[in-house]
């Protein structure tokens, strides 16, 4: 204890673990560390003057007078300053002056590093195109200009004012609650040290849009936050979307194709035959009607023979129509009942005999021979066959069932809806429903294709196809624009 209380300044100031110099008699002198910080060593000072010339050179008045000016308030605080070190480096230091034993020390606390970060971190922070947002119990904490962005707010106090949970949506994509999903990525992101997701979120303007969500538990200042970051995806999902319905159009193209090939092979195969049978029931009418009432029943029978056939004639007719492919710029004004009628002749007979009730209504429309359409009838007709193989899809297993079409004129435009008496869409589907390849039906009995080319053939028309969720019954509506 008495050794170390004997040690000279000079050898104190070289045992401590900091940098340090000291000034004896108008001399500065460093010690080891401070030499290894600066790569100036006491010997190079002549006096306190000479010091702050050689080491700040140009900016020496400026830096003795700073120190002039803490001397004054008797260091009482500590001054940042820029170190040009003898090798010509720029360190940050903080320097701190103290008595010691009537000495003046000065302590150098090399700041650079940490400034260095400090500025990265910045940058990172407000330069990034991904939103970082910090949150606490209460709810977001801290966020940067990406994150503002991204949600549309106006500034990051309105940000942090806004409850965290008016970011989403109520439902995600899989159909589980916004809020009861975040809960379980939180859990496993508190479990796993980071958790990383896709998710749907939602601007202040209301307007959806995804993003990639990481969800990192971290602590600030002994506190528990949680960092998050979202990556908005919705540039890759664009491109990925096109790339999708490009898929489903070559898709759809070929099977439209191998159909259509498919029905003109049957339609061929089954003419031949259905013309004999066509002439010999009207032979046999012919035949019979001069033979008296007796054989009226026979007569009759040929007739429902040659009904029968000529059904059968219309319905392959069809089915080569609605197998055609037409270009979306084939369009014509067509009369509406035209396109009702031939649709409704194609499946009526498959309706019947599933014993469901398939019915036409027009509402506003005194004369449906001069309501026009401008469209590409063809793909009309397909819109209007996908809705009406849905209907009977969601119908065909209960009793009672029924299935209306109802053409209505509006202020100007049409509407033609398909109303069906099934259970209906659950919510949480609703807004999958219309996604390519989404489908609730069993492997085989649905591609999940139908709504989603439809709605792409009533958006090349400049209308839209939806889901009216305001009808009690189950009600897809077909809107044509004003002009139609
Ligand atoms: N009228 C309806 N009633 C109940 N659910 C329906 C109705 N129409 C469509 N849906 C639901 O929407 C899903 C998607 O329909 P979409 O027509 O796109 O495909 P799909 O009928 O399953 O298959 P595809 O049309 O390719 O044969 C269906 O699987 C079904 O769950
Ligand atoms: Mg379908």
């Amino acid at each position: 204890m008495k050794k170390s209380l004997s040690l000279s300044i000079e050898e104190f100031m070289n045992v401590m673990p900091i940098a340090a110099a000291y000034i004896v008699n108008d001399k500065v002198s460093f010690n080891t560390k401070a030499q290894e910080l600066t790569g100036y060593s006491s010997s190079d000072f002549e006096n306190l003057d000479d010091y702050f010339r050689k080491v700040y050179k140009s900016t020496y008045v400026e830096n003795i007078e700073i120190y002039n000016n803490a001397k004054k308030r008797d260091f009482g605080q500590t001054a940042r300053v820029t170190f040009p070190t003898k090798n010509g480096e720029s360190k940050i230091i903080d320097f701190q002056a103290k008595q010691f034993e009537n000495h003046e020390v000065w302590i150098f606390n090399d700041v650079t590093e940490k400034i260095i970060a400090e500025e990265r971190f910045t940058v990172l922070f407000n330069h990034s195109t991904d939103a970082y947002l910090l949150f606490d119990e209460n709810g977001i904490f801290d966020c940067n200009p990406a994150a503002v962005q991204l949600l549309s707010a106006s500034s990051k106090e309105e940000l942090l004012k806004t409850q965290p949970a008016s970011f989403s949506p109520e439902y995600q994509l899989c159909g589980m609650k916004s809020v009861k999903k975040n809960e379980a990525m939180i859990a496993q992101a508190l479990a796993n040290g980071f958790h990383r997701f896709d998710w749907i979120h939602k601007k202040l303007t209301g307007e959806e849009f995804p993003v990639e969500v990481t969800l990192n538990p971290v602590e600030v200042a002994n506190k528990k936050l949680l960092l998050v970051v979202w990556h908005d995806l919705t540039e890759q999902k664009r491109t990925q979307k096109a790339l999708e319905e490009e898929h489903l159009r070559n898709f759809h193209a070929s099977k439209m194709a191998t159909l259509g090939e498919m029905a003109s092979g049957i339609a061929h195969e089954i003419n031949n035959p259905l013309t004999v049978i066509l002439n010999r029931a009207q032979q046999i009418k012919k035949q019979l009607a001069p033979m008296g009432p007796e054989f009226e029943l026979i007569g009759a029978a040929a007739d429902k023979i040659y009904k029968t056939a000529d059904r059968i004639a219309k319905i392959v007719r069809g089915l080569r129509h609605f197998a055609r492919e037409g270009s979306p710029e084939d369009k014509l004004e067509v009369p509406l009942y035209l396109i009702l009628d031939e649709t409704l002749d194609f499946c009526r007979a498959r309706f019947e005999s599933s014993g469901i009730k398939l019915s036409l209504e027009y509402i506003n429309i005194s004369d449906a021979e001069t309501e026009m359409i401008f469209c590409n009838q063809i793909q009309i007709e397909q819109v209007l066959l996908n809705l009406l193989n849905n209907a009977f899809d969601a119908v065909s297993q209960s009793p009672g069932a029924w299935v209306k079409v109802i053409a209505e004129r509006n202020k100007g435009s049409v509407t033609i809806s398909v109303l069906d008496s099934g259970k209906g869409i659950p919510e949480n589907i609703r807004t999958k429903i219309m996604q390519p390849f989404f489908t609730t039906k069993d492997v085989g009995q649905g591609t999940g294709i139908g709504l989603s080319i439809s709605s792409g053939i009533m958006k090349s028309h400049g209308g839209e196809l939806v889901l009216d969720t305001e009808s009690a019954a189950t009600k897809f509506v077909l809107k044509f624009p004003k002009s139609a």
